[in-house]
C-alpha cells in the first residue's frame, strides 16, 4: 500500500499569496463593478524591454533552423550566461566567482525549495520573522520543523529570529545556535536592509558555529544606497559559510518568463563533502535547465543597452514605491521599507490584525495587500505593499488608501 508524506499534512492552510489571490477572486466575483487594484503578490507590470525582446526573438529564429538549433541546455546553464553574470554580477563588484560555481536555474523560488534537499533532516533552520514563506514551508513537507502550534505560528524546531520595529525589521544574531541560517536582503516582506559591516558579523558567526547561511538577494537591483552588500561574497569568508540565491523576476522582469541561478563556492564544505558537488549531482539528476531562449534573454540582461533598460525599469518601481511610502506616511500610516527594496511594511490601524486590516483595505479602498501574519507570528499587525504595480495603479491605490485614516 502506498503512503503519501505525512509532513505536508502538517502545512497549516493554503500557500500565502494562492490565498490572497483566492480572496481577491471572490471579492471581485461578488463586487464586478468595483476597479481592484493589486500590490500583493510581488509581481511585475512592465513588459520586457527591447534588448530583451531582441533577444528573445533571435534565440527563437535560432531554434527554428538546423544548423543553430539547441537540445538540453548543460547541467549548469550555458556558459554565455554564467560567464555573463560571474562578470556582471560578481566580477564587476571586486568578487570572484567561478563559473563551475554557478548554477542556473528557472527561478529563485525553486532553488529556495530545492536547496535544502542536500542538508541533512537533523539540521535546526533559522528564520527571520516575518519571513518569504517558502523557506519554512519546503523545510515542513521534508519533516525538518517539528510540530505547529496554531495558538503561536510556530514551528517546535524553527529558530525565529523576530524583526521588529526596534530592530528595524531586520533579524539579528540567534540566542539559539542554528545550523541553517536563511537571509534575504533586501528583505521579504520588510524591505529593510543591513550594512556590509553588519552583513559579516552574520558571515563570521556563521564560520564560528559552522552553520550555512542561505542567502537570498533576489531584490539587489533595489538597492539605492552604498553602504548596503550587493551579494553575501562582499563579505570576508562567505564562500565557506554561504549559499547565495539570485532571480531575473524582479531586476529583469522575468516572473513570467522565469530565470534564475545559484551560487554555491567550491570551498564550500562539511567535513570533506562540497556542496556544489552535491548540488551539481542534484541538478543533473533532477532538472533539464532553463530553455536556451530564455538563457539566450537572461544574457541580455547583462548587454550595456540591457544594464541601461533595466536602470530605468528599476527606477519606475522605485519610483512607486516611494508614491506608495511617502503617501501612507503624510496620511499618518506608520511605514517602513521601500528605500532598498520595492517593497512597503506598513502597520494596520485601529489595532486591527492583519487578516482583518486585508479585509478593511480590499473592502473600502478596494485594494489588495498582504497580510503580514501571512509571513510569520511576528508580522501580526503589518501589512505588506508591493511598487510593482504600475505607477497610475499605485497612485490611486494610495489616494484611495489615504482616506481609510
Ligand atoms: C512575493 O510577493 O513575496 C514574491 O513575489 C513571491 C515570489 O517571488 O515567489
Amino acid at each position: 500500500m502506498f503512503k503519501i508524506n505525512e509532513n505536508y499534512l502538517k502545512l497549516p492552510g493554503s500557500y500565502l499569496f494562492s490565498t490572497v489571490g483566492r480572496k481577491e477572486r471572490e471579492y471581485k466575483a461578488a463586487h464586478p463593478d468595483k476597479k481592484v487594484i493589486k500590490l500583493s503578490i510581488g509581481d511585475v507590470t512592465q513588459p520586457l524591454v527591447p534588448s530583451i525582446v531582441e533577444a528573445l526573438h533571435g534565440a527563437v529564429d535560432e531554434m527554428g533552423k538546423a544548423e543553430t538549433f539547441r537540445g538540453y541546455a548543460p547541467d549548469l546553464g550555458y556558459e554565455f550566461l554564467r560567464s555573463a553574470i560571474a562578470s556582471g554580477d560578481y566580477k564587476a563588484r571586486g568578487v570572484d566567482i567561478d563559473i563551475d560555481e554557478i548554477f542556473v536555474s528557472d527561478g529563485a523560488k525553486c532553488d529556495s525549495g530545492n536547496i535544502q534537499e542536500i542538508l541533512g533532516l537533523d539540521n535546526k533552520i533559522a528564520v527571520g520573522d516575518p519571513v518569504y514563506p517558502v523557506y519554512v514551508d519546503s523545510n515542513v513537507m521534508a519533516g525538518r520543523t517539528g510540530t505547529y502550534d496554531a495558538a503561536t505560528g510556530m514551528w517546535s524546531n524553527v529558530v525565529y529570529m523576530p524583526c521588529l520595529e526596534e530592530n528595524g525589521f531586520a533579524p539579528t544574531l540567534p540566542k539559539e545556535t542554528p545550523d541553517i541560517i536563511y537571509l534575504c536582503f533586501p528583505n521579504n516582506p520588510t524591505g529593510a536592509t543591513v550594512t556590509k559591516d553588519e552583513l559579516q558579523k552574520w558571515v563570521d558567526y556563521a564560520n564560528e558555529k559552522k552553520a550555512l547561511i542561505i542567502y537570498d538577494a533576489a531584490y539587489e537591483a533595489y538597492i539605492s544606497e552604498s553602504n548596503v552588500p550587493h551579494t553575501v561574497y562582499e563579505c570576508d569568508g562567505a564562500k565557506t559559510c554561504a549559499i547565495e540565491l539570485r532571480s531575473f523576476s524582479k531586476n529583469a522582469g522575468f516572473t513570467g518568463v522565469r530565470l534564475g541561478f545559484t551560487v554555491i563556492p567550491k570551498e564550500l564544505k562539511c567535513g570533506d563533502v562540497s556542496l556544489n558537488a552535491l548540488w551539481a549531482r542534484r541538478h543533473g539528476t533532477k532538472y533539464n535547465g532553463a530553455p536556451y531562449i530564455v538563457q539566450r534573454a537572461g544574457e541580455a540582461v547583462y548587454s550595456e543597452t540591457g544594464r541601461q533598460e533595466l536602470k530605468k525599469q528599476v527606477a519606475y518601481y522605485m519610483n512607486n514605491a516611494k508614491v506608495i511610502k511617502e503617501g501612507l506616511a503624510e496620511a499618518g500610516f506608520s511605514v517602513s521599507g521601500g528605500v532598498n527594496a520595492p517593497y512597503i511594511w506598513l502597520k494596520t490601524v485601529n489595532g486591527m490584525s492583519s487578516w482583518e486590516f486585508f479585509d478593511y483595505v480590499l473592502e473600502k479602498a478596494n485594494v489588495v495587500g498582504t497580510p503580514g501574519s501571512g509571513f510569520g507570528p511576528s508580522g501580526e499587525g503589518y501589512f505588506r505593499l508591493t511598487a510593482f504595480g504600475t505607477y497610475e495603479n499605485t497612485v490611486e491605490a494610495i489616494e484611495r488608501m489615504k482616506k481609510l485614516i
